[in-house]
């Protein structure tokens, strides 16, 4: 399978002092890759600027959603987009430079054996770099929780920055996912998971955004919680009713 056709897909809502810079910056850092900016009709005009950006370079690409819904929804539509134009991969990237350019050769690297790579700050090597220790601790016990409900293998299921193998993406219900905000990260690594795709993780640096807000906020905690709750219930009962029926007929 080649790997050869990137995209890199930036979500992106107020992020006009962000949008020019890491364009620029994943330019430099992978030539070779588009860029695809998902922008939910921000206020402060991104959507603009990166139909600038459009306009002076054929790699980089805008899709333009009407109103704000969620960071799930945009990479749904990114990906939709992605694979219609017959990318062989396709990677999330945040645009407020909490996500190194620099680091994607890594994870496309990495990609040649596994069916997913996610950048992880909590496997070693890894690392946050001036983020409040209330985000840092969130995100923890958020990794925790989902390691309790879903036993998953990954380190930093909650991150958002990750190379999907176009084929893993296809081999996955998309249409099922549940989440509309963050919790979108957990909903993809649980499906890849239990499609019995390899998820891998390559340490990351991630350093708090310099410029604009994190749209972070309690709704999105609480679905993300409550989502995986819910899952984790099913699975766990999946597992001992598979334990009982073992038990019987041994
Ligand atoms: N189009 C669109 N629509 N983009 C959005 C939306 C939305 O509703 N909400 C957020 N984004 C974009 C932001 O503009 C940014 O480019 C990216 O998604 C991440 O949003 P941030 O607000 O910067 O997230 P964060 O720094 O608080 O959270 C980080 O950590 C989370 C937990 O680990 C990110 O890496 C998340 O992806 C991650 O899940
Ligand atoms: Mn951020």
């Amino acid at each position: 399978m080649s790997l050869d056709r990137v995209l890199v897909i930036i979500p992106t809502y107020n992020e006009a002092a962000n949008i020019g810079p890491i364009t620029a910056r994943l330019r430099a850092a992978v030539p070779e890759a588009h860029i695809l900016v998902v922008d939910d009709n921000s206020p402060d005009g991104t959507g603009q600027l990166a139909d600038e950006l459009a306009a002076a370079d054929p790699q980089v690409h805008v899709l333009h959603r009407k109103v704000k819904d969620g960071l799930g929804g945009a990479y749904l539509a990114g990906f939709a987009w992605g694979l219609e134009q017959g990318y062989d991969v396709l990677i999330e990237h945040d645009a407020d430079g909490s996500h190194r350019p620099e680091d994607v050769p890594r994870l496309l690297e990495r990609l040649h054996t596994a069916d997913v790579v996610k950048g992880s700050r909590w496997v070693p090597g890894g690392k946050v770099v001036n983020w409040p220790k209330s985000r840092e601790l969130l995100s923890r016990a958020g990794n925790l929780w989902v390691r309790i409900c879903l036993g998953l293998p990954v380190a930093d299921a909650t991150g958002g920055f990750a190379a999907w193998r176009a084929g893993t993406l296809r081999g996955m219900d998309l249409a099922g996912v549940e989440a509309h905000g963050y919790g979108f990260q957990v909903d993809l690594a649980w499906r890849a998971v239990r499609n019995g795709f390899t998820v891998a993780e390559v340490p990351i640096e991630f350093a708090d955004r310099q410029f604009g807000d994190s749209k972070m906020s309690r709704r999105i905690v609480i679905e993300a919680m409550l989502l995986t709750t819910r899952w984790g219930i099913a699975h766990r009962l999946g597992q001992l009713k598979h334990w009982a029926t073992s038990r019987r007929n041994r």
